[in-house]
């Protein structure tokens, strides 16, 4: 029988999976509690590397008179990491890095029942992002190796000590210090709740993670950028969950991306390197012949199978190295630093999700723009750490934006973009630059109108889609992202999706509000708004995320601890 063909493959899914407003894609319909996934995975036999103590001592080792990395302001992050003192290369800035990207931002209790809180938001909580690093001698421990985070307890889990020549071999080029870093996803944890769709999920928390691991980077003064050109197959073998004897039993995780995390100075030509043909097959090969340690956990006594994400995920593998990075020089004018200083430490780990929005809470047309601005590619982290080309644009349903009528808006991320929308929405739209916008912004206004009922009514009837002062939904260039980098686009398409929730979330927390991912959203239902037509009709662009940001109200029946007992808790933890 011939293969399929991976592309068809992958619309496939992303039909099959869509939520109709008579039909939810297919889940199992309830819960089962018998089979909940455990939240943390751990490599049972490994040696543990404690990071609890070099995270303090990171905190205590801010070069006399030089602004610490707790103390660099939230705007700072944007500003290039070259221009302030970076946190030294070692095992500290391992620490910082994994805690402010990956680690517990927080515990909530409710009653009897308890459960942790993440930097990096998930789907339903649920968490199905692993991390990995892989770093050289100084960087973790004495030899190179493979680890991977534990979360819960902060620490690493040495799964693999390998060949120094290779790892030499790896890092040539890239400033003394460099590591790198790997994300994996269970599809399992995610498909338990949402069956199907669960594939989705995971590439948006990849993105969301990638994200948070760039924002951490530069709070420490460092680079950090996905490498491209790694298969899923070398990857696999490096982070060794290819390793059949040792997920025997425990559910399978799937490469996702590798990162370089590097002190400032990093260029791309040097980050793409380790990705590059033979460099990382050899990198692979050491770590296939290396000295492997520990056994996967087994998160759930049983588990459903659902045929359609293994083979989405076949499907989208990377199997060749793609195209070179972007070619999209525009650049926004920086975002003016707020009068009021936010330290990025405490707001990285404040982040939230808002359950409900108040209905009653706005946001001024000025603070507005300056978080559009923050979406758009140039902006610096966390979309520097993306090196495809972006296709990803945002459509606004503005409800409370002082200075703006209440309408639905589009922000197109290129210049390229503007053209491709117009022509693929209604034409009817008006595509007028709202007065009271920057006017180098390319923001423009669809249509006036009172959008919260349709923006509700869109995002599953959720009510924070219309109770925020805006939402939106992401509209991906779907067909243009396919033909060019393939069927393995489709995952970016949604890590880039996650990567703009993510600064979206932090916009949020920086202007005093707070947002929420929304994956739940009827599909054909935001085409047929766009006048894009819906069902059997080809759309050449498909809606991949929503967002919503508000005043939140808080539930008054949580409790919040610190991510850790160590912590004291965080000015604005809630
Ligand atoms: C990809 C994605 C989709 C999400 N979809 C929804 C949603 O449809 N409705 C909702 O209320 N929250 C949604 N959330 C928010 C999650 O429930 C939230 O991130 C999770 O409970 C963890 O809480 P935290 O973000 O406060 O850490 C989503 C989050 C992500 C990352």
């Amino acid at each position: 029988m011939p293969a399929r063909d991976p592309l068809a493959t992958v619309r496939e899914y992303h039909e099959q999976t869509k939520h109709h407003f008579n039909r939810f894609a297919r889940s199992l319909g309830y819960l089962d509690w018998a089979t909940q996934p455990e939240p943390f995975r751990t490599f049972d036999g490994c040696r543990r590397i404690d990071l609890v103590d070099p995270l303090r001592e990171a905190a205590a080792c801010a070069p006399q008179g030089a602004t610490s990395w707790q103390d660099v302001s939230y705007d700072e992050l944007f500003v290039p990491a070259l221009s302030r003192p970076a946190l030294a290369p070692g095992l500290p800035a391992m620490s910082v890095f994994l805690r402010y990207s990956l680690g517990l931002s927080a515990w909530k209790q409710a009653g009897s029942s308890r459960w942790a809180l993440r930097v990096n938001p998930s789907s339903g909580n649920l968490h199905p992002t692993e991390g990995y690093v892989i770093a050289g001698p100084g960087a973790a421990a004495g030899q190179p190796g493979v680890y991977h985070y534990a979360p819960d307890a902060h620490a690493l889990e040495e799964r693999c000590a390998f060949d120094a020549a290779a790892w030499t071999m790896a890092v040539h080029g890239l400033p003394q210090g460099s590591f790198l870093a790997a994300l994996t996803s269970i599809h399992w944890r995610e498909a338990w709740k949402y069956g199907e769709r669960a594939f989705r999920y995971c590439q948006h928390d990849i993105g969301h993670a990638v994200a948070a691991m760039r924002m951490a980077a530069a709070l420490m003064g460092w680079d950090c950028a996905v490498v491209p050109g790694w298969t899923s197959s070398v990857l696999a073998s490096l982070v060794g969950v290819d390793r059949e004897a040792d997920f025997e039993g425990a559910e399978a995780e799937e490469p996702a991306c590798l990162l370089v995390v590097a002190p400032a100075g990093l260029d791309a030509a040097a980050a793409a390197g380790p990705g590059r043909g033979a460099v990382g097959a050899s990198l692979a090969d050491a770590a296939r012949r290396g000295t492997w340690t520990g056994r996967a956990s087994r998160l759930s006594a049983d588990r459903v199978q659902w045929d359609v994400i293994d083979a989405a995920a076949e499907a989208s593998r990377e199997r060749e190295t793609p195209a070179g990075a972007h070619a999209d020089t525009r650049r926004s004018p920086p975002v003016p630093p707020r009068a009021t200083m936010m330290p990025a430490a405490a707001l990285l780990l404040q982040r939230r999700s808002a359950q409900a929005m108040d209905g009653s809470t706005g946001i001024d047309a000025g603070r507005f723009a300056s978080l559009l601005r923050r979406l758009m590619p140039d902006a610096g982290p966390p979309f520097d750490a993306l090196w495809w080309t972006p296709r990803i644009h945002l459509v606004f349903f503005v409800h409370r934006v002082d200075g703006l009528q209440p309408g639905l808006y589009a922000l197109a991320r290129t210049e390229a973009a503007i053209g491709t929308l117009r022509g693929a929405f209604s034409q009817d739209f008006a595509w007028i630059r709202p007065p009271g916008m920057p006017d180098d912004l390319p923001f423009f206004l669809l249509d006036h109108a009172d959008c919260r009922r349709v923006a509700r009514q869109l995002s599953c009837g959720q009510d924070i889609a219309a109770d925020g002062c805006f939402s939106l939904g992401m509209i991906a260039e779907f067909d243009v992202a396919l033909a060019e980098g393939g069927p393995a686009a489709y995952r970016r398409l949604f890590w880039e999706a996650g990567a703009v929730g993510q600064a979206l979330y932090l916009e949020a927390e920086a202007a005093g509000l707070r947002g929420t991912g929304i994956g739940c959203y009827f599909d054909d239902g935001v085409h047929q708004l766009l006048g894009m037509g819906g069902g059997a009709e080809a759309v050449p662009c498909q809606s991949v995320y929503h967002f919503t940001v508000g005043g939140p109200v808080d539930d008054p029946r949580l409790s919040t601890l610190p991510g850790y007992p160590w912590e004291k808790p965080y000015f604005g933890v809630s």
